[in-house]
């Protein structure tokens, strides 16, 4: 069902600042969205819940304006599915490694299943630590951090996640790809249900962000990507990489975010990562780490979270550089984006739309999205 059209470009000037790939697109209830890709991945072999909290975990991200790690990933994950390098019935196991520490094998599952355990794993370990830290192993694309942090965030502790991806992301004063876009992700509860999360990747954009201009054949802006040849390019077909941000700074942090998801478990790291988008059959072998900190032990939860309340208040009221762009905490952009997909739906682009349509006739499930 259409409810609506997406005009070509954001409404509010300050949405511009989030790295977004606009193009002709469809706007879709969420609701519908979300069934829709529930049912594939329950038609996949994933059990019920399992495919329900994939799905919510991918509507989320759409619903907060992240739409590189939204439902435009379902084709990707599908086929890695179906070449067997995503396990659907996994055994995820987690093992305890002291007082704070745990591990959590993915059985290559689908990553937001493995992200998930390791975030309960991490909130069980803090409620009787103080801390959890739980590391990540044989898993694979988890999509996005927020989804996990806020739930920490949300059980009245303070979140920190990390996660990597093959090598996309130029060194500083390099050529050719390394590290991946490796994302970091920090959340702290407010009151009213609110939170601060900073969650993002250690490139100029995630990897996703190209993959969407390219299946919608936009162009991309300068200074985001590069070719084969470590050239500047504007067409997201022959982007090879993407520039770290903050030149060295995101070039450290993204490798360092490796430290964390693949040498404290042995798994591989940069170059020697199966890329995503290569062999569909190879499995990725990806890690992670999920930390939980109970800020119950230091100071009652409300206290903290009224502090957090007035710390935004005041990140909010500073004097503006330009009247017209409000000064937003961490997290804010995609709490006034959910707000609006909510109320009047999801973009989802013609090209994937279409994409859409044919996995609803592959797989026997419903998708009838037309373009105005
Ligand atoms: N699983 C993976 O392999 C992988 C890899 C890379 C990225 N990701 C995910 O991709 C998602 C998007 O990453 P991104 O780097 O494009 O994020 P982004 O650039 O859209 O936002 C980064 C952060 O900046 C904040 N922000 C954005 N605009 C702002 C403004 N105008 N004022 C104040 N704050 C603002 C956001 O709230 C967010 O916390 C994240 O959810 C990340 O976890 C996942």
């Amino acid at each position: 069902m259409v409810v609506g059209s997406n005009p070509a470009e954001p409404s509010d000037q300050f949405f511009q600042t989030m790295a977004q790939i606009v193009s002709k697109s469809i706007l879709v209830a969420q609701g519908e969205l979300r069934e829709f890709v529930r049912g594939c991945l329950a038609k996949a072999g994933l059990p019920e819940a399992d495919a329900r909290l994939v799905a919510d975990s991918l509507l989320e991200s759409n619903l907060r304006g992240i739409d590189s790690h939204g439902v435009a990933r379902l084709p990707h994950y599908l086929n890695r599915i179906k070449h067997g390098s995503i396990n659907p019935r996994p055994q995820i196991k987690a093992h305890q490694h002291g007082p704070a520490l745990a591990r959590v094998d993915g059985d290559h599952a689908m990553g937001q299943l493995a992200m998930q355990r390791a975030t309960e794993e991490a909130i069980a370990l803090a409620r009787s630590a103080g801390a959890g830290w739980v590391a990540v192993e044989n898993s694979t694309h988890c999509g996005a951090l927020a989804f996990f942090a806020l739930e920490i965030a949300r059980a009245g502790m303070i979140a920190l996640a990390f996660s990597h991806s093959d090598s996309f992301v130029v060194p500083f004063g390099g050529k050719f790809p390394f590290c991946g876009t490796n994302p970091i992700c920090f959340a702290a509860p407010a009151e009213n249900g609110k939170a601060m999360c900073l969650d993002m990747a250690t490139s100029v954009v995630p990897w996703n962000t190209i993959s969407n201009a390219a299946i919608e054949g936009v162009t991309i802006p300068e200074g985001w990507a590069v070719d084969a040849e470590g050239k500047s390019t504007t067409d997201p077909k022959v982007a090879k990489a993407v520039l770290p941000f903050g030149d060295y700074k995101g070039s450290g942090l993204g490798l360092m975010v490796d430290v964390f998801c693949t040498a404290l478990l042995g798994s591989p790291f940069g170059p020697g990562i199966a890329a995503m988008y290569g062999d569909p059959a190879k499995q990725r072998l990806l890690g992670g780490l999920v930390g939980a900190i109970d800020i119950s032990k230091f100071r009652p939860v409300d206290d903290f979270r009224r502090t957090i309340t007035e710390m935004m208040r005041q990140w909010n009221a500073q004097e503006r550089a330009r009247p017209d762009e409000p000064i937003l905490y961490p997290g804010q952009p995609e709490e006034m984006e959910r707000e609006r997909r909510l109320a009047e739906g999801i973009p989802v682009g013609v090209n994937l739309a279409a994409i859409f349509g044919k996995l609803s006739a592959e797989l026997g499930v419903p998708w009838q999205v037309e373009a105005n």
